[in-house]
C-alpha cells in the first residue's frame, strides 16, 4: 500500500509545477544523460594519459577536470529539474569510445571537440523546444548556465588542436603537455 505521506509529497511536486511541458522535461533528462556520458568519456580519456606508457600529466589533469565539470553540469540540471517539479530520469551510461580511438593527445582532443559540439547542438535543440513551449525560465537557465560556457570550451579545444597539429614531434608533444598543465589550471570552462 502506498505511504500516504509520500503521496502527499508527490502531489506537492505536481502543485508547484507550472508551465513546465513534458517535452521540456524529456529533453532536459536527455541533456542530463548526455552530460553524464561526457563525464564518463572524459574520465576514460584522462586515465589513458595517466598510464606509465603515456605519462602526460598535463593532458591527464585537463581531461580529469573536464570530467568533473560534466558531472557538475549534470547536477546543475538535476537541481533545476527538482525546482521545476519534474522527475529526474537517469539512464545507463554508455561504454566510452575505446582507447584505440584516442591513442595520442591530438586524437583525444579532436574526439573531445566532436563530443562538445554534439552536446552543444543538443543544448540548442533544448533551447528551441523551451522557446516553442513558451518557457522563458528554462530558456534563461540554459543561456545563463550552458551556452556561453560551451563556446568558451570549444574554443579552448580548437586552440589546443591547432597547437598540437603544429607540434607534431615527440618534443613538441612533451612541451605541449607542460603548457597545458599551466595554461588551464581552472579547467576548460574557466573559474566561475
Ligand atoms: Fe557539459
Ligand atoms: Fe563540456
Amino acid at each position: 500500500m502506498a505511504n500516504p505521506m509520500r503521496l502527499m509529497r508527490r502531489t506537492m511536486c505536481q502543485l508547484m509545477r507550472q508551465n513546465f511541458a513534458k517535452s521540456c522535461e524529456e529533453k532536459l533528462n536527455d541533456q542530463l544523460n548526455m552530460e553524464l556520458k561526457a563525464c564518463h568519456q572524459y574520465l576514460a580519456m584522462a586515465y589513458h594519459f595517466d598510464r606509465a606508457d603515456m605519462s602526460a600529466p598535463g593532458v591527464h589533469n585537463f581531461l580529469l577536470q573536464a570530467s568533473r565539470e560534466e558531472r557538475e553540469h549534470a547536477e546543475t540540471i538535476m537541481k533545476y529539474m527538482n525546482k521545476r517539479g519534474g522527475l529526474i530520469k537517469l539512464s545507463a551510461v554508455p561504454e566510452p569510445t575505446p582507447t584505440s580511438a584516442f591513442e595520442d593527445a591530438l586524437a583525444a582532443l579532436r574526439l573531445a571537440l566532436q563530443m562538445e559540439l554534439e552536446v552543444n547542438q543538443h543544448l540548442l535543440d533544448l533551447h528551441a523546444v523551451a522557446g516553442k513551449e513558451n518557457d522563458p525560465n528554462l530558456c534563461d537557465f540554459i543561456e545563463a548556465n550552458f551556452l556561453q560556457e560551451q563556446v568558451d570550451g570549444q574554443k579552448v579545444l580548437a586552440d589546443y588542436i591547432s597547437q598540437l597539429e603544429r607540434a607534431q614531434s615527440d618534443l613538441g608533444v612533451y612541451l605541449f603537455d607542460k603548457y597545458i598543465a599551466v595554461s588551464n589550471a581552472d579547467g576548460m570552462h574557466g573559474k566561475k
